[in-house]
């Protein structure tokens, strides 16, 4: 697959066949996902591949909790109690991601993303509002495995959910206490077609030329 079609054809998938993913390919997209870019080329990200169904399972019972809340707090609880009062493409979304949230260990791969917090340089870390820059030296390689999994023919589902029960997850997987968790990917083959197209925004919603709002042409 060419690379624009790749970018323009990676969703969200939530749904899987229940087939193990090969080994060869996630190692393929691991090593394709690397030339990433971190500050000062740290290249703190680390990866540990979950696929025992123990483990599975321990990790959903983790994710379950921190999703449950998260339903309450954005409204979606009440899509799913009253879908007839709510948008249907964004009930279906909700009811889509509460499934994938009930059925994590059913996911075959999980690819569980790290980064040493002493590699990361956050430039923003003293300005008054959140901090957002060390993220920067993670998602990169984060956005490129979800890319490379898509040119390996997988869909994949990126989730920060996990993060909140980091210290749990860290005792699970034997994580070292200088790695903080930045994402959680499920991985397989799509149980659904590929979408023929995402629904994003265009160009001229978000990008502007010299000044904010005015149009690039
Ligand atoms: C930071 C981040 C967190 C996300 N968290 C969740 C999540 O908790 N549950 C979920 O099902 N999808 C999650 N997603 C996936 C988004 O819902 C998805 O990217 C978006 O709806 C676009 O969907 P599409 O790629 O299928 O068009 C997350 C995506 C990002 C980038």
């Amino acid at each position: 697959m060419d690379l624009f079609e790749v970018m323009r054809s990676a969703p969200t998938s939530r749904r899987f066949k229940p087939d193990p993913v090969p080994r060869e390919s996630l190692v393929r997209a691991l090593d394709a996902a690397r030339f990433a870019p971190s500050g000062g080329n740290r290249q703190g990200w680390r990866v540990v591949v979950v696929e025992d169904h123990q483990r599975r399972a321990a990790l959903r019972d983790l994710y379950l909790p921190h999703w449950r809340a998260y339903l309450e707090h954005t409204g979606g609880a009440r899509m799913l109690e009253d879908p007839d009062s709510f948008d249907a493409a964004r009930v279906r979304m909700v009811r889509r991601a509460d499934d994938y949230a009930k059925g994590l260990d059913e996911v075959p791969a999980h690819l569980v993303v790290g980064v040493r917090l002493e590699d990361l340089a956050v430039t923003d870390a003293a300005l008054p509002r959140q901090s957002i820059v060390g993220g920067a030296s993670v998602y990169p390689f984060v956005q490129n495995l979800l890319l490379a999994l898509r040119a390996e023919g997988l869909g994949a589902a990126l989730t920060t959910l996990l993060v909140p029960a980091e210290a749990d997850v860290r005792r699970l997987l034997e994580m070292p206490e200088d790695i903080a968790l930045a994402a959680h990917i499920g991985v397989g083959y799509r149980a659904d077609p590929w979408p023929e197209r995402l629904a994003r925004r265009p160009v001229e919603e978000f990008a502007f030329a010299e000044r904010f709002g005015e149009p690039l042409r």
